[in-house]
């Protein structure tokens, strides 16, 4: 998919670069970016929401994966940003993304990150609570600005997919549910304070989400939610965000929609309930994380040391695991490689990929059919964009790896390997346990 193709050398090539070099140039592991499959999924939804004619706004969810060349390309893809922490906003700022086209999430947004935002000048917050929304009050009252907000909202719709990934439902740690008219009395609450301009309301159902019946659920609870807000206390929004989740394929079997009909599902559903109403049509915000990077991501590693145990399974460790993608050990989640320095011989073996983390549950894939594998072979992991870099850890203070951009023949390098300097670089040693010289 994207750009990745197998070379006449029999290598995996991806954005024009034979990631046997990539390996031999960066060392591994690596994470490897098609950064055109990302623009072209940028391009899927803004086209998408073009023909609608509706306005909105695409705000790539940069949790997923948050370094600057990767909210540069944002920027250029015209999308906004939605981040969720100092880090993220810091990052943006630095890569000198848009301070007004940065929406910030979060359900426990300390008062400096809210000073942060406020001194940068950001596009929205995305209220959580009612702590948050006295909060932000007083403190944007304290620099006399006012600040745009959405409000969370918990639609009671629940999303199929894994447990820690689905938000939707009423029992959640976030938003304000609409079911049992907490959201009312935040909208309440947001239109009595000065320096607030409520926007309208915010629902996210989930992640890695397969079907539209759930965003057509929650755009119907949003609706009448809005409707009710109009009727009761004036107030028209002006803004729906409807959150991300999008699906992407990991695996055979995984079926996500395409781009285009999840967007169409949603917009059809706002003008439908809108329209009904005689409201005057929103401008529609999704966020997106996943599905912009996830399929555009690979991790190249080398394969090291193998156990055999006849009859039962052959293990085959890389130089890498939990701590580059902790998803499989997370979630159980399945992912797809091939030997990227033999990716045309036939797949006559099959193997279980091992991390090389103390820990028995450091295991990336479960009887994968390669080539017969052997020490130094580059197995190449697909699909791993969006949360890997973004939840990778120290873990055995392994360090983290390299990301590269990979377009038109050229590797540009945007995160270097972590060096030793940098595992020990926060560390101190107290007077008291200093070695004697
Ligand atoms: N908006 C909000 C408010 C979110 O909480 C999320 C994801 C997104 C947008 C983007 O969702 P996406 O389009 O990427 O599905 N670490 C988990 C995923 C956690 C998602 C958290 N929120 C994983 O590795 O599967």
């Amino acid at each position: 998919h994207g750009t990745s193709r197998i070379n006449d050398k029999g290598h995996l090539e991806i954005g024009g670069c034979d990631v046997v070099d990539l390996a031999k140039e960066f060392g591994t592991p690596l994470y490897i970016v098609d950064e055109e499959l990302v623009r072209r999924r940028a391009r899927e939804y803004v086209q998408a929401f073009r023909e609608t004619g509706l306005r909105f706004q695409v705000a790539y969810a940069s949790k997923a994966f948050c370094v600057m060349a990767m909210c540069r390309v944002a920027e250029e893809e015209g999308m906004s940003l939605d981040v969720v922490s100092d880090g993220e906003l810091y990052t943006a700022l630095q890569a000198g993304f848009p301070a007004e086209r940065i929406h910030f999430h979060g359900n426990n947004k300390t008062p400096e990150e809210i000073e942060m935002a406020l001194a940068a000048g950001i596009g929205c917050f995305v209220v959580d609570n009612f702590t948050e929304l006295a909060l932000l009050n007083a403190i944007a009252a304290e620099h006399g600005k006012k600040v745009n907000v959405l409000l969370r909202v918990t639609p009671g719709v629940e999303a199929h997919t894994h447990d820690y990934i689905s938000t939707g439902q009423q029992d959640s740690k976030f938003g304000f549910d609409i079911g049992n008219g907490t959201a009312y009395k935040a909208v309440e609450q947001a239109l009595a304070q000065p320096q607030l301009k409520l926007l309208g309301v915010h629902s996210h159902i989930g992640s890695q989400i397969f079907e539209v019946e759930g965003f057509r659920m929650a755009v119907e609870k949003v609706a009448a939610f809005s409707i009710e807000v109009r009727e009761k206390l004036g107030a028209t929004f002006p803004v729906i965000n409807l959150g991300g989740g999008f699906g992407i394929r990991y695996v055979e079997g995984d079926a996500p929609l395409p781009v285009s009909t999840y967007v169409k599902a949603i917009t059809d559903a706002i003008i439908t309930q809108f329209t009904a109403a005689d409201y005057p049509l929103p401008e529609i915000w999704v966020e997106p994380g996943r599905s912009i990077v996830g399929d555009a991501g690979t991790t190249l590693y080398t394969v090291g040391t193998s156990k055999d145990i006849p009859g039962v399974r052959k293990y085959v460790a890389v130089d890498g695991g939990m701590t580059d993608n902790p998803r499989p050990a997370l979630y159980g989640s399945k992912y797809e490689a091939v030997l990227a320095n033999r990716a045309n011989e036939s797949l006559s073996e099959l193997v279980s990929v091992a991390g090389k983390c103390c820990e028995s549950g450091d295991m990336l894939i479960w009887d994968l059919k390669l080539p017969p594998v052997e020490s130094g072979d580059l197995l190449a992991v697909f699909c791993t964009g969006a949360y890997n870099y973004a939840m990778a850890s120290n873990y055995n203070r392994i360090r983290r790896p390299a990301v590269v951009f990979a377009r038109d023949g050229q590797a540009d390098l945007v995160v270097a390997r972590e060096s030793y300097e940098n595992i020990v670089g926060n560390d101190l040693i107290p007077e008291r346990l200093r070695k004697p010289a």
